[in-house]
């Protein structure tokens, strides 16, 4: 070789081995832990076929392994799983998309881990009734915890659709009827599911659902159509989403609902303007099952298609199991439809989680740790939680706490339905590990002198047979407590009733222990808030919970008998009869507001003028109010709410307003009360709500004790989309109260300049 034809062979063979060690680093970029999340997405994404890409918008719902989904793991033809929950499952799909796909993209394995995977807390509905932040972290964390040890990274909860409507089974899962509450509670429960990192080996990833309108069903019918006017939802079903995705939540599920015939899975309004460009969100968007190829039942699309290309153009990242976007999106960008940006944009966002999550590094569950599943930590938590989160609605004459002396007839269809008493959405929780409060009786609480007579099998049962043996037992005790409600398969998703009295024949059951003249506690486990009403005069004392979860027997046994003193309040009104709905506590104030006390029907004098009781607005045979306004929760103990104070009676933008009361406790037991801030602003550019929440804390006091609680008002906590749909605060009068729910309170008012 000649010198010449050296130095040739030289550069180019330089070149060369630059440019493979140059591809080489390129190529192991994204696999690099070290480089920044947008360098690995940036480096993945530019390796990836269309085929790739539109596999990662896939995910399909688990059965069991085959070998038919082992080969779509390796080829990339799905992106996630729903329902995978054998661990060694879960790490022999995730061995097989990290090793054999061609370019190594961990699956995201998804499952609803609403209320606790095994270990289950209180029914959503009820962790909001202790208004616990910490609480309801604490219960997201657990089950974090216990959906990572089997290899479960990705919950679709918190569910923060405001519910107005009990006759939705779904308001189980709801966080209630006020934005306020929802979004607190919603951020605390993301931030205990997600952990500090969301590649913490305890964390997964949570959903915020369903974005969005979906409790607003039309009549309370599951996955009706919705209409909510553009300030409604902006001021209040867009709010707890919004504080949720600021709290950082990775993932966020489109609703079934069309609202005003838009359904949410083709809506860019929502997914681009609302989430991405004003609220900066930078996670992913999963459909809700089957929620996109159902625009054409909608009547939105003509054909799969379609389908397919409204929701990638509407921005939807994920589909969940109807696998439109696998089936037509590379046909789509061919054709032009859906442009390759756009794509590219959409997997960016799953790929950016999968990093985030650390799944690229460990997506396993870990075989062989004995787990932490059903621990005594986890129990004695789940007990905790049900015993915040049940609300003492009525306590005549003092009859609760029970002395533990008496004897009790323990009645009723719900003493003792291990399952039931789960409630809605648990797949998982095992019935064998449920406390129910007769098993409580039988191994914790063997002191007390107890005798059991179920009455009803099941809630449902109309078999009025053992009412006699019922009375019987009533007649043999002290006092009767018994135990009524709704099966769990009463409420949840596509359960929802017309009629939300206490089912079949349980009310004849509570009137006919009437004849044996002893005092009588009802304890309600139910998933929604029910009718009550006619029930209320035979029984001295009402104990509500909505399902208690795995612990919920000794929660309640620890509150009947004073070990712990209840101290929950109502995130939901409870009406009086099921045609006042929808009735919430933070609505418009009309132009002819109703009297408190309107005429009784009854009442009405024969041929009375049409004008004669007032052209107002209330119900003739159900007047003005419900049965209990949202916020409400009695104690055993009282508390005095004295000397609301205003740090000043004018604020300006930018200053803040401190509302003080001092809070005594003046009854005989220790007891934690939540204090609660209401504000009404006057006049707006549009009308507002009568009330609004904008605070609440819980104070702990021992008999006779008295603390100040002051909470901290800014102008921005008064902002609200006024006429011009900008969010801002509106200048002028607002009344505040402070008090023990919001029917009641100490009142003031100050001015914003
Ligand atoms: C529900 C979602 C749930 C999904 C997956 C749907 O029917 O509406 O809330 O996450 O199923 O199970």
């Amino acid at each position: 070789m000649n010198r010449g034809k050296l130095r040739m062979f030289l550069v180019v063979f330089l070149a060369f081995s630059m440019h493979m060690s140059l591809y080489s680093q390129n190529k192991s970029i994204y696999k690099d832990r070290t480089r920044s999340e947008s360098d690995r997405v940036g480096d993945l994404i530019r390796q990836m076929t269309l085929a790739e890409k539109i596999g990662q918008m896939n995910q399909l719902n688990f059965e069991k392994i085959t070998t038919g989904i082992e080969e779509k793991v390796k080829t990339g033809e799905v992106g996630s799983l729903l329902n995978v929950t054998n661990p060694v499952e879960v790490n022999k799909l995730q061995e097989i998309a990290l090793k054999q796909s061609r370019l190594g993209i961990p699956l995201i394995i998804g499952r609803d881990v609403i209320h606790g995977l095994h270990t289950i807390f209180p029914i959503p509905l009820g962790q909001a009734a202790s208004f616990d932040d910490e609480l309801v972290k604490n219960a997201a964390h657990i089950a974090a915890v216990e959906s990572r040890e089997k290899g479960i990274n990705w919950t679709f909860a918190p569910m923060l659709d405001i519910s107005r409507d009990p006759r939705w089974g779904r308001i189980a899962e709801s966080l209630g009827e006020d934005p306020y509450l929802a979004g607190r509670l919603g951020a605390a429960m993301v931030r205990g599911f997600q952990g500090n990192t969301l590649s913490d080996p305890t964390s997964i990833a949570a959903c915020l659902k369903h974005f969005v309108g979906y409790g607003a069903a039309e009549g309370g019918r599951d996955y009706n159509s919705t209409n909510i006017p553009i300030h409604l939802l902006r001021n209040v079903y867009l709010e707890p989403f919004r504080k949720s995705v600021e709290a950082g939540a990775a993932t966020v599920m489109t609703s079934f609902n069309d609202n005003d015939g838009v359904p949410a899975s083709g809506n860019s309004f929502l997914l681009k303007q609302v989430l991405r460009k004003e609220w900066k969100f930078d996670g992913f968007v999963v459909s809700d099952w089957a929620s996109m190829s159902e625009m054409i039942p909608h009547g939105f699309a003509a054909d799969r298609k379609e389908v397919a290309s409204l929701s990638a153009n509407a921005g939807l990242d994920m589909e969940m199991v109807s696998q439109t976007y696998i089936q037509n999106l590379s046909q789509l960008v061919k054709e032009g439809k859906v442009p390759i940006q756009t794509i590219d944009e959409l997997v960016k966002n799953i790929l950016r989680i999968k990093f985030r999550m650390g799944l690229f590094e460990n997506p396993f569950a870990p075989i062989g740790d004995p787990g932490k599943t059903y621990s005594q930590a986890h129990l004695a938590a789940a007990r905790e939680a049900a015993i915040k989160s049940a609300v003492l609605l009525k306590n005549n004459n003092q009859l609760l706490p029970l002395d533990k002396g008496k004897k009790i007839a323990v009645i009723g269809p719900m003493a003792d339905a291990p399952h039931d008493q789960m409630g809605t959405w648990v797949f998982d929780g095992q019935k064998e590990h449920t406390i129910t409060p007769v098993k409580a009786l039988q191994t914790e609480y063997t002191h007390i002198n107890y005798v059991y007579e179920p009455a009803l099998a099941f809630s449902r049962d109309k078999n009025k047979a053992r009412f006699e043996k019922a009375v019987e037992a009533a007649k043999q005790a002290d006092v009767a407590v018994v135990f009524l409600g709704e099966e769990s398969i009463l409420s949840g998703e596509a359960h929802s009733l017309s009629n939300i009295n206490l089912i079949g024949v349980q009310s004849d059951l509570l009137a006919a222990l009437q004849a044996a003249h002893k005092p009588v506690v009802l304890v309600v486990m139910a998933g929604r808030p029910l009718t009550i009403e006619r029930d209320l005069p035979n029984a001295d004392a009402v104990l509500y919970n909505f399902h208690p979860g795995t612990m919920g027997g000794p929660a309640i046994l620890d509150l009947l008998y004073g070990k712990a003193n209840p101290g929950g309040k109502l995130p939901v009104t409870f009406v009086r009869e099921v045609g006042q709905i929808p009735m919430y506590y933070n609505h418009n104030n009309t132009g002819r507001p109703g009297p408190k006390n309107p005429m009784k029907l009854d009442d009405i004098p024969l041929e009375a003028k049409q004008s004669s009781l007032g052209n107002s607005s209330f119900y003739l045979d159900s007047g003005r109010d419900p049965l209990f306004p949202f916020g409400y929760g009695l104690s055993y103990t009282s508390f005095v709410y004295t000397d609301l104070k205003l740090s000043a009676d004018k604020i300006q933008p930018g200053q803040k307003l401190a509302v003080s009361v001092t809070l005594t406790n003046s009854g005989k037991y220790e007891g934690t009360e939540i204090a609660q801030l209401y504000v009404q602003d006057i006049v707006g550019s549009i009308a507002r709500p009568v009330k609004e929440l904008k605070g609440y804390q819980k104070i702990s006091l021992q008999p006779g004790e008295s603390k100040k609680v002051i909470f901290e008002l800014s102008a921005g906590d008064l902002a609200f989309y006024g006429l011009d749909l900008i969010k801002k605060s509106e200048k002028g009068l607002f009344n505040v109260w402070v008090g023990g729910n919001s029917d009641s309170g100490l009142k003031s008012s100050f001015s914003l300049q």
